[in-house]
């Protein structure tokens, strides 16, 4: 095969918690995180300049090494040399869907299809904890990209312990267009206004996860209860991001006003979302938002929770 399409869905946090600070600058963290049905189509093809070449139409998708997607076949052509040069080097398109800088991990949905991708079109065999692990090295969220659906994800984001998949609940997304949050500027700012209340040990952090483990939120997963699961979303980046950028705290507010079963920020932000159980429920919610926000630029959808990450379309 020359060609691999591949849809590589969003993802939100239904939690996120800081229980740590770590040594190389990251947190530990415990979230939860699900995958929706907003993906981009990414293209893979065997190259046919000897060299790793990315095209995007999507103004804000930059083209070098600063893109995620970029990375991950400069690592794949680092590890696997020899498929490197006989497959001359390797083409990916990206057709961008999920908001740019949205908290919604677009960046490193990408970069799980083009590690799963690349692992098809030069035949490598590589088992999906193998490519989690390459994953791993490229970001936070691309292990969990990778194979999508509900998870608990631990330590940087990457050690991950999957849930019962949460098919078919309605998720209402925001975005302000044009406003961007920076992660690192969140996760610094957590840290100066509240890092002295961590859990600093090891065993505490391990009590924490267990704790999340055991909760209300993945109790309410597990029996599917929308109405529950809504009522116990958490984001403690919501602390620093919602008293800078008032816009994503208007969102916030809309959204809980607009009859949803629960609200919250997705990831560092600027997403903000609602979740309903029926869509119906779900689009008349788009509808206040969109009253709501007429004089705002936004990026708006009504997908639904799915229980699949990185998934093949066709070969050629
Ligand atoms: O791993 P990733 O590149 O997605 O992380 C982006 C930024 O988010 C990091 O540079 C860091 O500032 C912050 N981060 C963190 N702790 C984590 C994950 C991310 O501080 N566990």
């Amino acid at each position: 095969m020359r060609s691999y399409t591949l849809t590589a869905p969003a993802k939100i946090n239904l939690y996120l918690e800081i229980i740590g600070d770590r040594p190389d600058g990251y947190h530990e963290l415990v979230m939860i995180l699900q995958s929706i049905d907003l993906a981009d189509t990414i293209e893979v093809q065997a190259g046919n300049t000897g060299a790793i070449r990315l095209c995007c139409t999507h103004p804000q998708v930059p083209l070098d090494k600063s893109n995620i997607g970029y990375r991950a076949a400069e690592l794949m052509a680092a590890k696997f040399p020899a498929a490197y040069d006989n497959y001359g080097g390797v083409d990916i398109t990206i057709h961008k869907r999920i908001p740019v800088a949205a908290g919604l991990a677009g960046g490193s949905t990408n970069a799980a299809a083009v590690l799963v991708g690349m692992n098809l079109l030069w035949n490598l065999g590589l088992t999906r904890s193998e490519l989690e692990e390459l994953g791993a090295l490229l970001g936070s969220d691309v292990p969990f990209c990778i194979g999508g659906g509900t998870a608990i994800a631990t330590g940087r984001g990457e050690q991950l312990s999957p849930l019962p998949g949460l098919d078919n609940m309605y998720i209402v997304l925001a975005k302000h267009r044009s406003l961007e949050v920076s992660t690192p500027w969140a996760y610094k700012t957590y840290r100066a206004a509240y890092g002295e209340t961590y859990l600093k040990d090891t065993e505490s952090l391990t009590a924490r996860a267990t704790a999340v483990h055991s909760g209300p939120m993945v109790q309410a997963i597990v029996h599917k209860n929308a109405r529950e699961i809504g009522q116990k979303l958490h984001n403690d980046l919501e602390q620093v991001v919602l008293p800078e950028y008032p816009q994503v705290l208007r969102l916030r507010e809309v959204f809980a006003n607009a009859g949803v079963l629960g609200t919250m920020m997705s990831g560092s932000g600027p997403s903000v979302f609602g979740l309903c159980e029926y869509e119906e429920i779900a689009k008349q919610v788009q509808v206040r938002v969109i009253e709501a926000m007429a004089n705002e630029d936004l990026e708006l959808f009504v997908t639904r929770t799915i229980s699949h990450g990185i998934q093949i379309g066709s070969s050629v």
